[in-house]
This record gives C-alpha cells, sequence and structure tokens, in this order.
C-alpha cells in the first residue's frame, strides 16, 4: 500500500431537516477509513457536480430511501493519491470519477448502490471506494467538466445508445440532462428536435446549434407538441425520445416516436399522475414501442461514454453554469434546488419570465471546486449573481484555481 499523507477529510453531511429555511448540510471533519482495503483507492476530489437529484435528495424529495446523514452528491472528477495492495487497473496520478451506482458494473449486476443515496456521497475532498467503481476521465478536460460526465453524462450516453447517424431524437427541456443528450446528438450526427417550455431558451439553442439547424417545439404552449414533432417529422415520427417529463408526457412522447422506435425514459420532472398514463398499453402496442429505462449506466457505459468523449474531444465547458468554493455548498445546493423549482413554476404556472436567466449555458449543474484542498481564487465573484451572454467560464487545467474570462455582471 501506499504511503498515505492524509488521515482526515472534510466533507459535507446531510441534515435531513428539511424544514424550509434551515441549513441542509453540515460541514464535518470526519477519519477516513483507513487503512486502505486492499482493492480501494483513495481520491483526492478536485471538483464535484451538483444536479437536480441532489437539491432534491438534499430537500427529502427522493423518492426512495436514502442513507441517514450521508454525504451529498454522486459526480466527482479528482486524482488518486493512493491505492490498496492489490489495485490493479488504477494507479496513483490517474484522474477518475466513480461512476453512480456502485454496484452497476456491467449492467448485469441485480443488485443496485446509489452514492449519496444508499450510500455516502462525493461531497468531500477526499473519498475512497474500491477501485472497481471508478473510471478513468478523459484526459482533455479539466477537473469541472471532467465532473459533470457520472451521472447527466452517462445517463444521456445511455438514453442514446444504439442511435445512428441520420436518425432523429426529440430531447425534452433544456435541463443538463438534455444539453449533454444535446451535445452528443449533434457529435452522433443525429436530427434534432428540442422542446422547451421557453421560446426564448429555443431561439438560444437554435442560434447555438445553427449548422445544420435544429428543430424546435414548445411544449407548454402547446399542449399538442407530439402533433408538432409528427408534422417536422414527415409523419415518420422521432426514432428516440429522452424523455424528462414522466407520466405527464410518455404517452405523448410514444405519440411522436416511430413505430418500433425508443422511448428513454429518464426523468420525472411534470408532475407524477398514473391517470396520465391511460393510453400507455394500447399506444405502445400500436406503435410497437420500445420504452427503455434508463439509470444513469453501468460502469461499462461510462467507460465508452469516455472513450466517445475522447474521440471527439467535445468540449463540456458551456454546460457549466456556475463554480463555487467547496465551503459554499449549501448556497450551491439552495442555487440548484430554487433554480430548479423556479424553472418548473415558469414552465407549469406562469410565462416564462423575460428577467429569470438569459444565459445561452444552461442552469444545468453547479460546481463546488476543492483545488489544493481549499477554492478558488476569488469565490465571491460566483454568488447568485445572473450572468449576461458575453460571460465566459474557462478553467485553466495548468492552474489549480478557477477563472472567469471576460467576466461581466449585469447591471
Ligand atoms: N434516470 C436517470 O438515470 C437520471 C439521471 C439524471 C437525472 N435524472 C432525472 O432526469 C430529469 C432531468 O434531470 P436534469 O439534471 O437534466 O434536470 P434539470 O437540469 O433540473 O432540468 C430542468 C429542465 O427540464 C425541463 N423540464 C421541466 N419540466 C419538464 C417537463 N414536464 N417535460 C419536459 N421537460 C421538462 C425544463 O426545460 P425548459 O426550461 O427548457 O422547459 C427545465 O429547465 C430529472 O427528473 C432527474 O431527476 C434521471
Amino acid at each position: 500500500m501506499s504511503n498515505i499523507q492524509v488521515t482526515t477529510r472534510r466533507a459535507f453531511r446531510r441534515t435531513d431537516d428539511y424544514t424550509p429555511g434551515t441549513p441542509k448540510l453540515k460541514l464535518v471533519q470526519e477519519a477516513l477509513p483507513l487503512p486502505l482495503a486492499p482493492t480501494s483507492v483513495l481520491v483526492k476530489v478536485y471538483a464535484v457536480a451538483i444536479n437536480y437529484r441532489d437539491a432534491n435528495i438534499a430537500n427529502g424529495g427522493n423518492p426512495w430511501p436514502v442513507l441517514p446523514n450521508g454525504i451529498l452528491c454522486n459526480d466527482a472528477a479528482g486524482e488518486i493519491i493512493a491505492v490498496g495492495e492489490k489495485v490493479k487497473a488504477l494507479a496513483i496520478g490517474d484522474r477518475v470519477g466513480p461512476i453512480t451506482d456502485t454496484d452497476n458494473i456491467s449492467g448485469r449486476e441485480v443488485g443496485r448502490s446509489w452514492l449519496a443515496a444508499d450510500e455516502d456521497g462525493v461531497m468531500a475532498n477526499h473519498i475512497i471506494f474500491d477501485e472497481a467503481v471508478f473510471c478513468k476521465l478523459p484526459d482533455y478536460l479539466d477537473w469541472t467538466s471532467a465532473a459533470t460526465i457520472p451521472c447527466a453524462g452517462v445517463t444521456a450516453w445511455s438514453a442514446l445508445k444504439g442511435m445512428s447517424i441520420g436518425q432523429a431524437v426529440l430531447i425534452q427541456g433544456t435541463g443538463g440532462v438534455s444539453m449533454f443528450a444535446m451535445k452528443l446528438a449533434r457529435a452522433a450526427g443525429l436530427r434534432v428536435v428540442l422542446s422547451s417550455s421557453s421560446d426564448r431558451k429555443l431561439q438560444q439553442m437554435r442560434d447555438k446549434f445553427s449548422s445544420p439547424p435544429i428543430l424546435t417545439v414548445n411544449y407548454a404552449t402547446n399542449p399538442d407538441w407530439h402533433n408538432q414533432v409528427l408534422e417536422l417529422t414527415g409523419g415518420v415520427g422521432v426514432d428516440i425520445v429522452v424523455e424528462n417529463g414522466g407520466t405527464g408526457s410518455l404517452v405523448k412522447s410514444m405519440k411522436c416516436t416511430r413505430r418500433g422506435g425508443i422511448v428513454s425514459q429518464v426523468g420525472y420532472l411534470a408532475k407524477q399522475n398514473p391517470m396520465d398514463l391511460a393510453e400507455l398499453v394500447p399506444t405502445i402496442i400500436d406503435r410497437r414501442i420500445i420504452l427503455r429505462g434508463i439509470n444513469a449506466g453501468s460502469k461499462y457505459d461510462m467507460e465508452d461514454f469516455c472513450a466517445a468523449l475522447s474521440a471527439c474531444q467535445t468540449p463540456l465547458d458551456d454546460l457549466i453554469d456556475k463554480v463555487s468554493p467547496f465551503e459554499q455548498a449549501e448556497e450551491a445546493v439552495q442555487y440548484v434546488w430554487g433554480g430548479s423549482r423556479l424553472e418548473r413554476l415558469s414552465s407549469s404556472f406562469r410565462p416564462f419570465q423575460d428577467n429569470h436567466i438569459d444565459i445561452p449555458r444552461v442552469r444545468a449543474w453547479l460546481f463546488l471546486t476543492t483545488y489544493n484542498n481549499h477554492m478558488i481564487d476569488n469565490p465571491t465573484n460566483f454568488t447568485g449573481k445572473k450572468f449576461n451572454s458575453k460571460e465566459r467560464l474557462s478553467i485553466n487545467p495548468k492552474r489549480t484555481s478557477c477563472i472567469l474570462q471576460g467576466y461581466q455582471r449585469k447591471s
């Protein structure tokens, strides 16, 4: 075993107090579970990405049980600093991220163990897991971008698996998973139909992905959006749907999928009501739909995805919303939570507010950075402010800090 210099870690554990306005996280200093088991590795974490799921868990909304006072988050990128004596596939210095379901290696395992739910997650400056849980991350990505891969990235990859050039995909919404799916679809030569509750976001996306152009549908202003998708695809339907709404949109998604096509059920963002599924069975039979449940992905999926990213050298930094210092985890989680609720509120109950979000990037992730065990240069720059479209976040991998280039705060 390697000579381990660190014996404790700082971690954010959930308070499990779901009363609005109370802290959802507590920073603790705790002993690392040492010595390392023979096949375990110790990773120094450089970036943690916060998804909607994490904010939902912290606020008591997870539909599945969670470990009491567990460590939050499942997306991390870090460097191996020590290995157990029987570790074979990884070495000190490797850049790695954990898979989301640590029992899902090949996709055939019978069990399931989600990080941050069934077991402790990754919002800590050091984490220890079995080597089987980690994948090597693409070299071309900085830490912050690489931290997006395990959950949203692998989910989008799994949702689009099997697609080939020229096929059509319906991507629902402009959240984290969807924007990853958009990147993958473009890299794979798919025709994209994107839906959103916001005409302005759709315009931004049309501008951003102008060549070849994407097709767009507003699912909030057009309750029959599935018919519009059919029209846009010459009455045939798309080959695959990245389904994010759940019960409220599933049957409609099937109706605008070609006969024999695939609906990848990823999310459950709309209000879930089983009554919406009355036409499920006739529709699935009539259209010969393959309904595919997505649960992030296996380790093999993540490895394939990382290989694809490396081959395409797809930049991911434009997906990043905001970067915060590790100490501001509480604010960061609430930022994601508040944003998610506002988004849904705006899409469900009232017209999109013009001054709500006006960045071409999507508020997909918020990153906690733990560079050098502490923070970015000027963390106060990142707190709760709106950004304008000129703003550009970049991470210099040669430095141990994040910088904003051309940062301009809106007046
Ligand atoms: N199965 C898995 O393995 C897995 C993995 C990751 C996430 N998820 C789930 O997938 C969903 C998306 O996750 P995320 O991280 O991308 O969330 P997110 O970043 O919070 O996505 C929010 C966006 O989704 C869109 N949206 C909201 N309600 C919608 C609806 N009824 N129909 C279609 N789109 C809707 C909105 O886009 P517009 O503002 O453009 O309308 C909103 O901006 C969540 O339910 C999450 O829990 C599942």
